[in-house]
């Protein structure tokens, strides 16, 4: 089965839709890689972005037990390898309904993708509600993008042991791929005090790559683009930064399962 990579922390606006959006576009524009994106945040934002590859299947239909057969349209029409399963806001409802009613449905509808695409990726809202537990329950690696505030430095203490119970109770495949730093300001002697924190607590997990805060990325993602798109020399300083960061985010999603558990562990359950 191919990777099923979750993009979680219950913490809004710390780029989870962004860094997920870019990540699918990266593995389809340099790896080649055709990928499978579910949208779960009812807000839509990666969506929107994504439009041109919409699927027409929704994701709310993965909570069902006969999910309808992707489609793979940008495939046939030969453009970027990427499908969409689009948020919308019929999501919220499933925050409702009974775990055993849609999580083991999801995680059966997500493994049947993984089948047909290189990659899945999914993008949650931020709560540790029932959408993003299916998800790191169907998944096998779970990335938590981080902002260097203190209510984010918080969030990735409880997102962490929600991907470890996830683990022990739930699914033995999921890993922690890494934390990844994003929004960072190198002038801010705060930011890199909260650094050299997250790394003594998390030494194997901290991805060693930063991602600032770069307007040409939102103003890249506003056009269905990826920031390595624009013309501009902004938004090719963001790019690099960004291929920088997956390309160390990548190693670590592609690396054995064995050499991670015993790791993962340990780190977490400190
Ligand atoms: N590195 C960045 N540089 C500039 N803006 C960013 C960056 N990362 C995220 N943003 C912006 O911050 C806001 C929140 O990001 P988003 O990805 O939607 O967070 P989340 O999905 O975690 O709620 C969005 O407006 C997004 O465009
Ligand atoms: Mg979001």
């Amino acid at each position: 089965m191919s990777n099923v990579v979750v993009f979680g922390n219950q913490k809004g606006g710390v780029g989870k839709s962004t860094l997920s959006v870019l990540y699918a576009l990266w593995l389809a524009d340099l790896h080649h890689h055709s990928v499978c994106f579910i949208d779960l945040d009812a807000q839509g934002n990666a969506s929107k972005t994504l439009q041109a590859c919409d699927s027409q299947v929704r994701s709310v239909d993965l909570f069902a037990e006969e999910a309808l057969p992707v489609v793979p349209t940008c495939l046939l029409a030969g453009q970027r390898p990427v499908v969409l399963l689009a948020a919308t806001k019929e999501l919220a409802d499933i925050e409702l309904a009974k775990p055993e009613a849609v999580v083991p449905a999801f995680r059966h509808n997500v493994r049947q993708l993984a089948q047909s695409f290189d990659t899945v990726v999914i993008d949650t809202p931020p709560t540790l509600g029932l959408r993003m537990s299916a998800a790191l329950i169907a998944a096998t690696r779970a990335v938590c993008p981080i902002e260097l505030e203190e209510y984010s430095m918080d969030g990735v203490v409880d997102m962490l042991k929600t991907i470890f119970g996830i683990r022990q109770r739930y699914n033995p495949r999921l890993e922690l791929a890494g934390i990844v730093l994003n929004r960072v300001n190198p002038r801010s002697a705060r930011q890199k005090a909260a650094i050299q924190q997250l790394v003594l607590s998390y030494p194997d997990f901290v991805i060693p790559a930063r991602i600032s805060t770069r307007s040409a990325i939102p103003e890249a993602l506003a056009e269905g683009k990826a920031v390595w798109e624009l013309g501009k020399s902004s938004a090719r300083e963001a790019g690099a930064e960004i291929k920088g960061a997956f390309t160390a985010l990548h190693l670590r999603i592609e690396r054995s399962q064995d050499t991670t558990t015993a790791a993962t562990n340990a780190e977490i359950a400190a």
